[in-house]
């Protein structure tokens, strides 16, 4: 999504990742945000307001009481323009004036007054982020509807090693990126998945051959992730049955992580009695070893050719398609390297499908991994539609919103 124009609070509190909070405002400058730095006195030993509004191209607010607009009320009127207020570094100390709702300096006087999502990113010494306050703080701040980046885990400026370093700038970027497009889904699309079921496969799954070696494929989860999180914030119940990526569940979907087609399988079956709407983005594989060897299959000088059997997996997607338990839309992806209609339209009719999400994987910049695809929708008896290539976070939202017209 383009992040173009959106008016963005950067708060900058006392710690030594402040320095680090430049690297995160030349991101959102780069990305046209139009941001509005914030800094506590104790920020300021750190890092020079100079630098910032340099790198912000705007004076920087340090003082509750300096402001000549809107009658000097400088508080008020920033909280209530800004699209999402970001504090990094954010110190023990103001998460916890923030949770009991101290304002005594005007950035945690704007967090009191903003409406808009705020987003932390802890940093601190790893005993002060696990003591049991800073904790409680936290709790209390993300059943609020605070949205929390971090800390991470590494070496700290005071020599410990542990969790509490602030997350680096690209991943609070990347954090900000999502809350704006989640922010965005749910204005555009508010609610038109709600009281809706939505199952989702995404991710490979890995077939095991000995206790070391597995076949598997490039899927990354991004696609089904992206849909996910479309369902969430469409207003839908969503369950994502994962196999093994690196991506973090999306906040507010029933999670369950699998590895093999057989375990997707099981999922699958279990969560669609009752569901509304089934999207299988999942690569599954489609053969495992017919026997896994309990042990490392060994290399030896008679063992020169290797010939593996394989056994093919159930078709989840069919399954579900001819289920008694069919819910009202099945859609699938068909990722294919050539000839995409024609094998789009064959799954459509087999796997008793509504849906077919079409995509050219021979192309290596969109499909498999990428962040990027780009998809052709195929239903029964219309022609088929071009989504443009797009991020998967948007098409994630073109998927589930053809889905929507679907069940009404
Ligand atoms: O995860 P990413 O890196 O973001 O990449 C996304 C993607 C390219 C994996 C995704 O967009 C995609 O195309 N997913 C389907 C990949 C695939 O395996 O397609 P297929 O043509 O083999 O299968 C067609 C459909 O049947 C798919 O919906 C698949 O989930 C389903 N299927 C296939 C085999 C099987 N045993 N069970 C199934 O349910």
């Amino acid at each position: 999504m383009t992040l173009s124009g959106k008016k963005i609070i950067l708060g900058i509190t006392g710690g030594i990742a402040a320095y680090k909070a430049a690297q995160l405002l030349r991101l959102l400058k780069k990305s046209d945000c139009d941001v509005t730095v914030v800094m506590t006195s104790e920020a300021e030993k750190f890092i020079t307001p100079l630098t910032l509004q340099a790198l912000s191209g705007k004076p920087v607010l340090r003082d509750i009481f300096s402001g000549t607009e809107s009658n000097g009320i400088i508080h008020i009127s920033t909280a209530s323009e800004a699209d999402l207020v970001v504090i990094a570094p954010a110190t023990a100390n103001t998460i916890a004036k923030i949770r009991t709702g101290i304002a005594d300096n005007l950035l945690t006087s704007i967090v009191l007054a903003t409406s808009a999502k705020i987003l932390l990113a802890p940093a601190m010494n790893r005993v002060m982020w696990e003591n049991s306050a800073t904790q409680e703080n936290i709790e209390v701040l993300k059943k609020r509807g605070f949205l929390i980046s971090g800390p991470a885990t590494g070496f700290q400026a005071c020599g410990d090693n542990g969790i509490g370093r602030m997350q680096e700038p690209q991943e609070i970027f990347d954090d900000i990126i999502t809350i704006l497009h989640q922010e965005s889904v749910s204005q555009k699309s508010a609610g038109i998945l709600s009281g809706r079921k939505v199952v989702i496969t995404a991710g490979p799954t890995i077939e095991p051959l000995d206790p070391v070696r597995f076949i598997s494929n490039r899927s990354s989860g991004k696609m089904g992730y992206a849909i996910a999180e479309a369902a969430v914030a469409m207003g839908a119940q969503t369950v994502l049955i994962s196999g093994p990526v690196s991506l973090s569940p999306p906040a507010g979907v029933s999670f369950i992580s699998v590895n093999t087609a057989l375990e997707m399988h099981d999922a699958v079956m279990n969560s669609i009695s009752p569901a509304d709407v089934f999207i299988g983005t999942a690569a599954v594989a489609d053969y495992r070893a017919a026997t896994i060897s309990p042990i490392k299959i060994k290399k030896s000088q008679e063992n020169r050719e290797l010939n593996i059997s394989l056994i093919q997996n159930p078709d989840i997607l069919s399954l579900v398609g001819h289920s008694e338990h069919r819910p009202s839309v099945v859609a699938g992806f068909a990722a294919e390297t050539g000839n995409l209609e024609v094998y789009a339209l064959k799954k459509l009719t087999e796997k008793n499908a509504d849906i077919i999400f079409g995509n050219d994987v021979s192309d290596q910049s969109i499909g498999f991994n990428s962040d990027q695809n780009e998809i052709t929708v195929f239903t029964k008896n219309k022609k088929a539609v071009s989504l443009p290539r797009s991020s998967k976070k948007e098409l994630g939202v073109a998927v589930l919103q053809f889905i929507a017209e679907m069940l009404t």
